[in-house]
């Protein structure tokens, strides 16, 4: 069967309860629309993702998580655990996201018990990789990849929910694009290194690119090697440009 594409939508620490005007909007765009090899998906902060997955229970709009933690459960003060995020009914969980490796100190071996605990709840992990401007500089994108693959997919990860975001992070928020050729060279590694470890089924695993995606690139990314998605920041927090986008793939 075919890989459908992914476009998800990464809001990071913006929204307000007032967005479910963005979430009603999109919903329709999605009944209206026929969208039937694409699955859309919004990944709002914690506090907004009850109300999203209410909203939107009889549709195909998918919510999920930014991040979860280590842990089940337990005195872990402000931490969410990957059940509570299941228990809103969200399907998806992004880990590993740049941000959260730099801001927040996160190691691979903490992204791979994180993509456990994700697993486990049966949600859809969306790992993200990806190199530093300084990393590109070196030539040392492939060797970054490579460790960061390796690293977070050890131990028990399935090749069933899994999904992998490449961002490099020095396309993220500024407008830069890496050359098709290199999205393609990159994206092709990573299928490689899928499919040592998981064989044929490396087929399954969707590669999103992410970093600057808007509704003027995002056909022509999607159209690459091995590119099966999209991580989306900035344009997916306006609905003018999320529609523009799915239109474009449409
Ligand atoms: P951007 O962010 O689309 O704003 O570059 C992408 C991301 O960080 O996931």
């Amino acid at each position: 069967m075919k890989k459908k594409i992914l476009i998800a939508g990464n809001w990071k620490m913006n929204g307000k309860k007032g967005d479910f005007t963005f979430i009603n909007s999109l919903k329709e765009f999605l009944s209206k629309n026929s969208l039937k090899d694409i699955d859309v998906l919004i990944c709002p902060p914690y506090t907004l993702i009850d109300r999203f997955s209410k909203l939107t229970s009889r549709s195909s709009l998918n919510i999920g998580a930014q991040d979860c933690s280590t842990k089940e459960s337990g005195a872990y003060t402000g931490e969410i655990s990957s059940s509570m995020i299941s228990d809103l009914n969200a399907n998806y969980c992004i880990v590993g996201h740049s941000e959260r490796r730099i801001y927040q100190n996160e190691t691979n071996k903490i992204i791979n018990d994180k993509i456990v605990k994700v697993q486990n709840q049966r949600l859809n992990v969306i790992l993200c990789v990806g190199e530093t401007l300084a990393e590109r500089k070196k030539s040392n994108t492939l060797k970054v990849l490579g460790n960061q693959i390796k690293g977070a997919l050890k131990n028990n990860v399935k090749p069933n929910y899994l999904d992998i975001a490449y961002e490099p992070v020095w396309a993220i928020g500024t407008g830069l694009v890496p050359d098709n050729s290199d999205i393609e060279l990159v994206h092709n590694f990573i299928f490689k290194k899928l499919s040592k470890l998981y064989g044929g089924r490396a087929k399954n695993i969707r590669i999103l690119y992410g970093g600057s995606v808007n509704p003027k690139n995002v056909s022509t990314i999607i159209s690459l090697n091995n590119v099966s998605g999209a991580l989306i920041g900035g344009a997916s927090l306006k609905i003018k440009d999320m529609k523009a986008i799915l239109k474009q793939l449409i």
